[in-house]
């Protein structure tokens, strides 16, 4: 069964653990974060972005998820749309099946420039009134990521639009979002920060303002990939050319889960290792032109790095914690003001 995101990430709160989101575009994808929610015994959050859902069709990720929900009965399992840009892309979503949104109203809906505040509570509220009503989950976004990543972004530095406390108060009462997307200073892809990140680049005590603020609600860290020098150097050794560059220090996003993040979402360190899996078989054995001769070992990859991360966030362990509520059952508490 296919749950409610705003269940876990309040089983999450409770266990003061984070869950992972990680993006699919494909089959691969889908498997490698099963098999290693099954291996860390992990519930599991599987996103797609409005990329993905072009990529892949609407009915064949939908359906691969449904099979997910029959393979691994035993696995909590949410389907989120990652960084919807209007309502109507929200409500497509909703009717097809999706347990949870975001509303990314941060961006105007060309996913580019940067929105008003007014805009932001306007379109995020009349997403939370439709999910609600039937039990879905709402994300919200407050200040701006940097980057851009395929059309997705501002292609500003992560220290534009920092998210502010008082703002986000502001925005969370006003929307009634279920779980607060922020600005700290991360940016999509795999070109965040030129060293190791300090406090002046990645702001973690600003989180950290934002949970003292905000105590009751879940944070969400975007591009919060770790960009892994083994990963980058995997890549570049058959022949990539990546520059070298720094991501999310994992132990940075522990402090932010300590401190309210309950969602974290991984999407380039997965694409970093699949595209270093599928070179390693192309240089090395260039006579092979089955697709599963490198898919399976892409595939693995990823889910060697979706393990870790589910280890590392805390989410492991905790799939039987408890018996998913069915998202009517949702619905109900949101309109009896639960
Ligand atoms: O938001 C960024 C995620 O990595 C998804 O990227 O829009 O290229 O699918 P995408
Ligand atoms: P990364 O690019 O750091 O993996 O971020 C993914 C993300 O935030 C998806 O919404
Ligand atoms: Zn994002």
């Amino acid at each position: 069964m296919l749950v409610s995101m705003r269940q876990l990430l309040d089983e999450a709160a409770q266990g003061g653990y984070g869950v992972g989101a990680f993006n699919v575009n494909n089959m691969e994808q889908i498997q490698a974060i099963m098999e290693a929610a099954r291996e860390t015994r992990s519930p599991a959050i599987v996103q797609a972005s409005r990329g993905a859902r072009s990529y892949a069709q609407d009915l064949y990720l939908y359906h691969l998820m449904l099979a997910a929900t029959e393979l691994y009965p035993e696995i909590p399992l949410v389907l989120h749309l990652d960084h919807g840009n209007s309502v109507e892309t929200c409500k497509s979503a909703i009717d097809l099946g999706f347990t949870s949104v975001m509303m990314d109203g941060s961006l105007m809906p060309d996913g580019k420039t940067p929105s008003s505040f007014e805009y932001n509570v306007g379109a995020t509220r009349k997403v939370v009134e439709m999910a609600h009503a039937r039990g879905v989950t709402v994300e919200g976004e407050i200040g701006v990521l940097g980057g851009i990543e395929d059309g997705h972004g501002a292609g500003l530095d992560g220290l534009s639009h920092v998210t502010d406390p008082e703002q986000a108060a502001e925005f969370v009462a006003q929307t009634g979002v279920d779980a607060l997307a922020i600005a700290i200073g991360t940016s999509h892809g795999a070109y965040k920060f030129a060293k190791k990140p300090t406090g002046e680049v990645l702001k973690m005590d600003r989180l950290i303002e934002i949970h003292q603020r905000l105590p009751k609600t879940h944070l969400v860290m975007h591009g919060s990939s770790s960009v892994p020098k083994e990963l980058q150097d995997i890549i570049n050794q058959y022949g990539g050319k990546l520059r070298p560059t720094f991501g999310v220090p994992v132990e940075e996003i522990q402090l932010g889960i300590k401190n309210g993040v309950r969602k974290v979402n991984v999407d380039t360190d997965n694409r970093l290792a699949i595209t270093g899996a599928i070179r390693k078989v192309f240089i090395e054995t260039p006579e092979k032109f089955d697709p599963r001769d490198y898919l399976k070992p892409a595939r693995e990859a990823m889910k060697k790095v979706v393990a870790e991360r589910m280890t590392q966030f805390g989410q492991a362990g905790h799939a039987g914690d408890y018996q998913p509520i069915p998202i009517e059952e949702m619905a109900k508490r949101y309109a009896a003001g639960k």
